[in-house]
């Protein structure tokens, strides 16, 4: 399973891409909006040369001709764009025309297996679950990812699964279990993946070992 960051911060996709975790990002207008006043195409080619690898972008329109026209354009900043379409009838209309243009999408707003398996049937190349807010409203969200990922399994679908609306380290574990292709990771899960207060001590200890024998040999 890769790991994608899920944030618009600068900031945090250099220090992940640095720690050499990332292969990709997914943002989304609430994520770009919590940055404050950026702008837009700036930040989005910023992070395209930061990772080489995926950058989710979201359009904003509802409708099918909007749609098509912002991911056309989105797509053509960089070659590494996959346009975020969310779950509706214009989107899966959407993505039907991009995915013969060959532009990349992340069906997103997913929130069952059923709208993920439409996803796959008109071309998207990544569908996303929510899981985290699915397990706020009583669901077992990664059931979502977990299904998703037998079904394309069974009828050798490409299209690919990113948990997403991960809330901690669990989610990620599940996911993985779960044959997920991807799951995207909010920079503080990223951080409490990597640390463990029994390796601080342990290091802690070592360095105080060290320091008290054996640097005195
Ligand atoms: O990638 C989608 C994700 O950002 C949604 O997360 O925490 O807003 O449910 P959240």
């Amino acid at each position: 399973m890769r790991i994608f960051l899920d944030t618009a911060n600068i900031e945090h996709i250099r220090h992940a891409a640095r720690l050499g975790i990332i292969s990709g990002v997914t943002t989304n207008p609430s994520l770009v909006a919590k940055e404050g006043a950026i702008d837009f195409k700036t930040a989005v080619l910023e992070i395209c040369s930061i990772v080489p690898g995926p950058i989710s972008v979201e359009a904003s329109s509802l409708e099918v001709q909007g749609m098509l026209e912002e991911a056309r354009r989105l797509s053509s900043w960089a070659p590494n764009i996959v346009v975020k379409i969310p779950v509706s009838e214009a989107g899966l209309e959407a993505i039907s025309v991009l995915s013969k243009e060959n532009i990349k999408t992340n069906f997103t707003l997913c929130f069952s297996a059923n709208q993920a398996l439409l996803g796959a049937l008109v071309g998207a190349t990544y569908v996303s679950p929510f899981v985290g807010r699915l397990d706020d409203v009583g669901h077992q969200g990664m059931e979502v990812v977990a299904d998703a990922v037998e079904i394309f399994k069974k009828y050798n679908l490409p299209t690919q699964v990113i948990a997403a609306s991960i809330r901690h380290p669990l989610h990620i574990i599940a996911a993985a279990k779960a044959g997920a292709h991807v799951a995207t990771v909010p920079y503080n899960v990223l951080m409490q993946m990597i640390h463990h207060p029994l390796t601080d001590i342990g290091i802690a200890r070592f360095a105080e070992d060290w320091n008290r024998v054996i640097k005195q040999r």
